[in-house]
C-alpha cells in the first residue's frame, strides 16, 4: 500500500510531531492550521527538532533540514487536501472544534481517503458520525513525542471496516510504528486509566499532601516509572488534560472523571505545561 500525500490537521504539539515523522520518513505532507503564525512556529519547531536529532544521533545518516521541510506544505486552506490519501487530525481536544473540521474534510478529501483521529478521549464512533464515510474513520492515538514513540493505540469505531484497520496498520508501518488495536470507548485504554491517575495526582498537590516534585519522585523511585504523573501532564499539556477529563466526564456521566479545581485554575492562568513554559514545573527555554 502506498501513500502519495498525507494531510495533517492541526500544527500544535501532536501535529508538529506527526508532520515531522512523516516528512522524515519521506512522505509528502500537507500541514493545515488556522493561521500562518501557528504554521511558521510549527515549521521552526520541526527544523529545530531535526537539527537536534542529527546532533544527538551522529552515527545515523540524517537528511538536511531543508529536505525534510521541503516535503511539508503548510496551508490554512483546505483545497490542497483534495490530493491526500490519508488524514491525521490533531486539532484541539474539544468536540465543538473538531466537528466542523470533519465536515470540511469530508467535503474536500477524495472518497478513498481514510481519516485517522488523533484524540485523547473522544469516541471514534462519535467522530465517524460527523462524516459520510464512517467505515473509513479510525482512532490513531499517537504518543508524544511522536517521532520517538514506536507504538500507537489504534481504535476501531463501531463502523470502522477491516480494510481501514489494515490501511491504518500499513500507514503506521511506513512510519516504522506498530499498532495495538482496541475497541472504542471514550479514553480507550491509555487515557481512561492515565487521566484518572494524573487528575488524582493534581488533587494530591491541591490537598497539600505533597509537592508536585515529591509526587513524581514517588512514581519514579518506587514504581520505576520514567516520568511521574505531573511531569507527564506538563508534557501532554494541562489544557489537553483538562479537555480530556471533561470529555470523559461528559461521556461516562461518572463523577470519578471530574477535573481537579487546581487543574482548571492552572489552565485559566495560562499554565499549560511545557508548551507554555510553565505548568507544575518551569521550562525557561520554551
Ligand atoms: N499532547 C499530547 O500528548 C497528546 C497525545 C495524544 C493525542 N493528543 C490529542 O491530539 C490532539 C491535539 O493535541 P495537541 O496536544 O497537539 O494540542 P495543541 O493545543 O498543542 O494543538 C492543537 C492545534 O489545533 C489547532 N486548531 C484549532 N482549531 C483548529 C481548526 N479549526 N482547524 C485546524 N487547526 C485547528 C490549534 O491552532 C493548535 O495548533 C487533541 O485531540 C489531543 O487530545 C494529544
Amino acid at each position: 500500500m502506498t501513500f502519495s500525500k498525507i494531510g495533517v490537521i492541526g500544527a500544535g504539539v501532536m501535529g508538529v510531531g506527526v508532520a515531522q515523522d512523516l516528512a522524515q520518513c519521506g512522505l509528502q505532507t500537507v500541514l493545515l492550521d488556522v493561521n500562518t503564525g501557528v504554521l511558521d512556529k510549527a515549521l521552526k519547531t520541526i527544523a529545530d527538532n531535526v537539527r537536534l536529532g542529527a546532533m544527538l544521533n551522529r552515527t545515523a545518516e540524517t537528511e538536511p533540514v531543508e529536505t525534510v521541510l521541503g516535503r511539508i506544505t503548510p496551508t490554512v486552506d483546505y483545497a490542497p487536501l483534495a490530493a491526500v490519501d490519508f488524514v491525521v487530525e490533531n486539532v484541539v481536544e474539544k468536540p465543538a472544534i473538531k466537528e466542523p473540521v470533519y465536515h470540511r474534510l469530508d467535503a474536500v478529501c477524495p472518497p478513498h481517503c481514510v481519516f485517522a483521529v488523533n484524540t485523547s478521549a473522544i469516541s471514534i464512533t462519535r467522530v465517524a458520525g460527523w462524516t459520510n464515510r464512517p467505515a473509513q474513520v479510525v482512532g490513531m492515538h499517537f504518543m508524544n513525542p511522536v517521532p520517538m514513540k514506536k507504538l500507537v493505540e489504534v481504535i476501531r469505531g463501531f463502523h470502522t471496516s477491516d480494510p481501514t484497520i489494515e490501511t491504518a496498520r500499513a500507514f503506521l508501518a511506513a512510519l516504522g510504528k506498530k499498532a495495538v488495536v482496541v475497541n472504542d470507548m471514550p479514553g480507550f485504554v491509555s487515557n481512561r486509566v492515565l487521566m484518572l491517575t494524573v487528575n488524582e495526582a493534581v488533587f494530591v498537590v491541591q490537598d497539600q499532601v505533597a509537592s508536585a516534585a515529591d509526587v513524581d519522585k514517588i512514581f519514579k523511585g518506587c514504581f520505576g516509572h520514567k516520568m511521574g504523573p505531573l511531569e507527564t501532564a506538563d508534557l501532554i499539556g494541562l489544557d489537553t488534560i483538562l479537555y480530556s477529563l471533561e470529555v470523559l466526564y461528559e461521556s461516562y456521566n461518572d463523577p470519578k472523571f471530574r477535573p481537579a479545581p487546581l487543574l482548571k485554575k492552572m489552565v485559566d492562568a495560562g499554565l499549560h505545561g511545557r508548551k507554555s513554559g510553565r505548568g507544575f514545573y518551569q521550562y525557561p527555554n520554551m
